[in-house]
């Protein structure tokens, strides 16, 4: 998809095909706020989204919550520097985190081992919330994983292969593409062959 004919993949020889379009993108936050405002009608909210990955979702979603919210950030980080394969997951929390007795609703840009998201929901699960649900936007399929958290808003399931934009990175890069793309093989092979 282009606009001012730009797509996501031009000049970023690392980027591949646009798997899902800012449009579409666009059409499903819309659909995913309707479900979260209908079921938390009436009550107030605290979001608390996984950074950084989660921020453009954030963004886009909170903005059509017509909720009264708070929003908390926290960082979670499995997937250090360049590798693309799940390494040991650290949190951090701020130092004023108050949960207890709310409706918390965690937000993260993607379920991949699914280790992230049941780590944060342990951790959060431990500050006493009146209700925990968990959302994100993309969900891999992997077969090959069994008993896998099940998130209770999902956005798109998408192949298992490592993808960038829309607040997700690769080496910190790419978060600032509009559309979701996936990464070439070429640059994941390239750093998988070097020491
Ligand atoms: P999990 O713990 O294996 O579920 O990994 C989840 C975290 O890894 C996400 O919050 C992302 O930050 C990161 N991640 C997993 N897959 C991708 C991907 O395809 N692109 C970018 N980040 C990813
Ligand atoms: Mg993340």
């Amino acid at each position: 998809m282009e606009v001012h004919g730009k797509s996501s993949q031009d000049s970023h020889p690392e980027v591949g095909q646009v798997l899902i379009t800012r449009q579409q993108i666009s059409r499903r936050v819309e659909v995913l706020a309707a479900e979260i405002a209908e079921y938390y009608r009436g009550m107030e909210l605290t979001v608390v989204a996984v950074l950084t990955g989660s921020l453009v979702f954030l963004a886009d979603l909170i903005r059509r919550l017509p909720l009264k919210m708070r929003i908390n950030a926290i960082s979670a980080s499995s997937y250090p520097g360049k590798s693309t394969d799940s390494q040991m997951l650290e949190l951090s929390l701020p130092a004023e985190f108050d949960l207890a007795g709310r409706n918390v609703l965690l937000l993260d840009d993607i379920l991949d081992s699914g280790q992230t998201i049941a780590a944060v929901m342990n951790e959060l699960a431990g500050h006493g919330p009146a209700s925990l649900r968990s959302c994100v936007l993309l969900r891999k399929l992997r077969p090959d994983i069994s008993g896998r958290i099940k998130p209770d808003y999902v956005g798109f399931d998408v192949p298992h292969k490592f993808v960038v934009g829309y607040g997700l990175d690769y080496d910190n890069f790419y978060r600032n593409l509009p559309d979701i793309c996936v990464l070439r093989e070429s640059s994941r092979s390239a750093e998988r062959g070097s020491p």
